[in-house]
């Protein structure tokens, strides 16, 4: 049997083409090393592990003689049982562990420093979720750029981001690391995101000194977990992963993603850990993807939890061959690879697959030619925490702020008005940043308290008061609170989420505000002052009572870094609010997941009352509070209704969509226009709504200018009932709209395809 697995191996691993990824003098290189590895040193190749220090607490109660927790890893990169590293810091720390590999290991292939920066390394840039409101792909782009020249200054080489997963339940707390709920927000996003990691300055891409490998990640459908509950199994159709939850990985492989990070979750009873089709047969044979696959933490010994695997032994053997390269943190990959070829469970030509795809990422990044490019103490000095990146995360966090409404024009505010600034989450240093920072420093980012009384100088005319705690009341607080209120012209209400609430393992079962700052709110608007919500998110939230009825409410997500002072730019019009919601916000908590790209149902509910036997929920409708894509200015913009160049389609015909848009207000707007499609009639259910493309324009108050739209007959494809790429003729709606509920659609009807004249020719 073993013989058998062997001879299949060779046919199955020795066989593929030879990849593009390295030259040929490289494919020889890696060769003669790996004819001199041993088993060992092949499966310390695919191992992973947590960085540790110098003077770990573990190294207190060892006894005389030991080796400090550093030594130990030291020890374990001289002797080849290690790859990479991740989480750990400074161009000092990197240089002792790259000696380790270079110069101290028999073979001394070089180690990958690894680290999470999701969204800032030093300099912590708005939660992704915040980033992704600003729909400025490019802005999105200059940031990874700019947490990639902090990283590589620091000595690290890859980076676990960015994370790529669709999330349209908002209980799920990671929706706060990703792009949101749309396929195409999501795609753009991703594919900016990896540039801008990968890019480096010096056109050399990966092998540049400031450049980083990318993971998208958590491939694929982490965000579907059942109930919103992180690592709970998804049960996604093969449709519905390959129309919404694949595309952002294959846009961010196809913009030269060369790591990606398989997930905790099981799809369907197959894990992903153990997923050959999705690992193997999708990812590999179907898409050509050449780089390296690495397991989440631990997830390949959570193969006995799924109850997959009998054993740690058994689970290795499963993950490795469904396609994961490379084990983080668990050391199985260490321990039983070596064994598993030995007994002929695991061929050695799937390990030398595995191996060689590590190594050509490694000399892809430069690692061979240079393996201390990126650890320069000097450099690390002078390009971390720059004025420049400070600078970008102030345009970022402004960019990425939403407002939802604005009655009465309550906002922009008089600089002298008399501002009782309120709530948990008026003052620093805690929940700025968000989840998911390594190595920030939360002073240095600037409470809104602290924006606030910048913006306004010694003139200021602000109070003060906390008026509840996060998550409780606070004794005193709604009275101090209602008086501060009573003294001012405007309250300025900070209520939300904390950072512990969003993130890793944070689930929700009720996205709504906490009941504590819920009363606090309720107490405030009694007073009757007029009342502008800064809600501090990293989810879609249901918005109720006197928060959603507040006169103005501006989504502030997690800002981070420039927190106070961008929201200090727009609260006083210096900056006009742009972002647009990349999440729907629904009316209820009950009524998650709510996302605009839906399906009509057989009964689609008439707008009005409640009507029996029909798609809706006794209490509400089924849209959202507010739409995926709404977000509104300081000014008025006004859509003329869309024409079409035509509106019988030929086959092969370009369709062009134009709409004059027109800033009506007196002050200049930055405008996110939307171009939205929906496939009337098609062989399988098409969703009411798709974005097919979107701009950002900024227009002078008064400006108008007309955008046009094109679709050509390959935009109009989707999945038919054999799950392959078909266009079909037929009737067609499009709108040029400000979100994902406005507008008027415009119809057009996609000619069917000339039938092929018979010719005499023909057998
Ligand atoms: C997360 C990953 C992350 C890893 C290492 C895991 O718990 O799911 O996204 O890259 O930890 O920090």
């Amino acid at each position: 049997m073993p013989r058998l697995i062997r001879a299949l191996g060779c046919l199955l691993f020795a066989s593929l083409p030879a990849l593009a990824l390295a030259t040929p003098a490289e494919e020889a290189r890696i060769d003669k090393l790996i004819g001199k590895m041993t088993l060992q040193e092949k499966a310390g190749q695919l191992t992973l592990v947590a960085a540790v220090y110098d003077d770990e607490p573990s190294d207190r109660e060892r006894k005389p003689g030991e080796p400090t927790a550093m030594e130990r890893q030291l020890n374990e990169i001289r002797d080849g049982k290690i790859s990479a590293v991740f989480n750990g810091i400074g161009a000092d720390w990197a240089r002792k562990l790259q000696r380790a590999a270079v110069k101290e290991s028999r073979l001394g292939i070089p180690l990958l420093i690894s680290v999470d920066a999701i969204h800032g390394f030093r300099t912590i840039f708005p939660v992704p979720l915040a980033e992704a409101a600003s729909w400025d792909v490019e802005l999105a782009e200059r940031v990874a750029r700019a947490t990639a020249v902090e990283a590589t200054a620091a000595g690290v080489a890859w980076n676990l981001a960015p994370n790529v997963d669709i999330a349209r339940d908002a209980r799920w707390g990671r929706g706060v690391e990703g792009a949101g709920e749309d396929v195409l927000l999501a795609q753009r996003m991703a594919a900016a995101r990896v540039r801008g990691i990968q890019k480096g300055e010096g056109g050399k891409h990966l092998a540049e000194p400031d450049a980083l490998l990318a993971t998208p990640k958590h491939f694929v459908g982490y965000g579907a977990a059942e109930g919103g509950l992180d690592y709970n199994p998804a049960d996604i159709s093969e449709r519905t992963l390959r129309e919404v939850y694949l595309p952002p990985f294959k846009a961010a492989i196809d913009a030269g993603a060369l790591a990606l990070m398989a997930g905790f979750h099981e799809i369907g009873g197959v894990p992903m850990m153990a997923n050959h089709h999705l690992l193997t047969e999708v990812l590999r044979d179907e898409w050509g993807y050449e780089g390296i696959v690495v397991s989440d933490y631990a997830a390949d010994h959570e193969l006995v939890e799924h109850g997959v695997a009998r054993d740690d032994r058994e689970a290795v053997k499963i993950a490795f061959m469904a396609g994961v390269d490379v084990s983080m943190t668990s050391r199985l990959y260490q321990q039983y690879l070596p064994d598993l070829v030995e007994a002929g469970e695991v061929p050695v030509e799937r390990l030398d697959q595995a191996v060689r795809r590590m190594l050509r990422v490694k000399m892809k990044l430069g690692l061979f030619e240079a393996p201390y490019g990126r650890i320069d103490a000097a450099r690390e000095k002078q390009l971390s925490h720059t004025p420049a990146a400070r600078a970008l995360a102030l345009q970022a966090a402004q960019r990425s702020i939403v407002l939802l409404k604005n009655d009465h024009d309550l906002l922009p505010l008089a600089r002298d008005a008399r501002v009782a600034l309120i709530g948990p989450l008026a003052g620093g240093p805690d929940h700025l940043n968000g989840p998911w920072t390594v190595f920030d420093d939360k002073r240095d980012a600037v409470s809104v308290e602290a924006g606030l009384r910048k913006a306004l100088g010694a003139n200021a005319r602000i109070s003060v008061s906390k008026g509840s705690n996060i998550d409780s009341p606070l004794p005193g607080g709604l009275e101090a609170a209602v008086s501060a209120a009573q003294n001012a012209d405007v309250v300025v209400l900070a209520i939300g989420e904390s950072e512990a609430m969003t993130g890793e393992a944070q689930s929700r079962t009720e996205v709504v505000i906490p009941p504590a700052q819920q009363a606090l709110a309720e107490a405030i608007a009694a007073t009757g002052r007029p009342t502008v919500v800064l809600l501090r998110t990293g989810r879609a939230l249901a918005l109720e009572g006197a928060v959603r009825d507040a006169d103005a409410i501006l989504v502030t997500w997690f800002l981070a870094a420039e927190t106070g002072n961008a929201i200090a730019d727009v609260l006083y019009g210096d900056v006009n609010p742009s972002g647009r919601l990349p999440v729907s916000f629904p009316q209820r908590p009950g009524q998650v997941p709510v996302y605009y790209a839906r399906k009509n149902t057989g009964r689609p509910a008439p707008a009005g009352p409640f009507q029996e036997y029909t798609a809706r929920y006794r209490d509400i409708g089924v849209g959202p509070l507010y739409p995926f894509g709404h977000g509104l200015g300081y000014s008025r913009v006004e859509y003329d209704e869309p024409t079409l160049n035509t509106t019988w389609l030929e086959w092969n015909g370009t369709l062009k969509v134009s709409a004059r848009v027109r800033n009506t207000g007196s002050r200049s707007v930055t405008e996110t226009v939307q171009f939205y499609l929906r496939d009337r009639v098609a062989s399988v259910t098409r969703p009411l709504r798709e974005l097919k493309d979107f701009r950002r324009i900024t227009l002078a108050p008064g400006e108008s200018r007309e955008l046009s739209f094109t679709l050509r007959h390959d935009d109009l494809a989707f999945l038919g009932d054999d799950l392959k790429p078909v266009v079909e003729p037929g009737d067609f709606d499009v709108w040029i709209a400000p979100s994902a509920t406005a507008g008027t659609p415009v119809r057009f009807k996609l000619m069917p395809e000339q039938p092929v004249p018979d010719s005499d020719e023909k057998p």
